[in-house]
């Protein structure tokens, strides 16, 4: 077994934090962690149990759920899959919607409490890329790496915009920017772990870069500073 490394990924949705993570941890023969899916997955049980989205009270109604839900981790041929409640929930946390679901939620202290010892966990047991918006900050301070990634607003947005199109789901180009700047509005100003960089984060913007580009810079910071070498060419 080679070295325990473990690196953290933040930025705004759209910046190509886990494509990016994905490959990365493929070459190198880590495991990727996506965090989102578990904001997600809280956000998708709150929907089900009747929240709405721009109830003030959010945090008062989502709290007592919590004793309801039981989230786990699997990962099946190398992917992530989230078990919610013994159901795997496969690509219903993808939907438009429960991006703002995850939003909302993630600003309450309680879910961020709940779901905390589950990624630290992770990466205490396996090398891991792990990406979300507080991972370098507060999830993982100590990690060997940390990037906090992004690009430009309409560059992000256009990227969700073709994985939404790709994947068969009609929306808007205007529509997305929209609902992408006001998440990534809620998700920097909230009180709790906001989506910052952590002081001793690698800036990372990669608006001109294609995906592969991308990827073997981030493969040479992680090499250079861990000297962990990748697996696969
Ligand atoms: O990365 P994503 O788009 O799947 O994340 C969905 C939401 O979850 C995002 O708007 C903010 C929240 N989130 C968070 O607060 N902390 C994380 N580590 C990951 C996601």
């Amino acid at each position: 077994m080679g070295k325990h490394i473990n690196i953290a990924i933040d930025g705004p949705g759209g910046a190509g934090k886990s494509t990016i993570s994905k490959a990365v941890a493929k070459k190198l023969g880590i495991i990727y962690v996506d965090t989102g899916a578990l904001y997600r997955t809280v956000g998708y049980y709150a929907r089900e149990h009747g929240l709405s989205v721009n109830d003030v009270k959010v945090s008062e109604l989502i709290t007592p759920m919590l004793d309801n839900i039981s989230i786990e981790i699997r990962y099946i041929d190398g992917s992530q899959h989230v078990i919610l409640n013994g159901e795997d929930l496969g690509d219903k946390i993808r939907q438009p919607d429960i991006s703002m679901y995850a939003s909302a939620v993630s600003s309450v202290p309680s879910v961020r409490a709940f779901l905390l010892e589950t990624q630290k966990e992770l990466a205490r047991k396996n090398s891991v890329i792990m990406d979300g918006r507080d991972i370098g900050t507060v999830i993982l301070p100590d990690a060997d790496v940390k990037i906090f990634l992004t690009a430009s607003n309409e560059a992000r947005a256009l990227r969700r915009f073709n994985e939404l199109i790709a994947k068969g789901v009609e929306v808007k180009y205007e529509d997305v920017l929209s609902e992408m700047n006001q998440r990534d509005h809620a998700d920097s100003t909230r009180a709790a772990a906001p989506l910052k960089a952590a002081d001793d984060a690698i800036l990372f913007d990669n608006s001109g870069y294609e995906f592969e580009g991308s990827v073997a810079h981030v493969l040479e910071i992680i090499e250079e500073r861990t000297g962990v070498k990748r697996i696969e060419e």
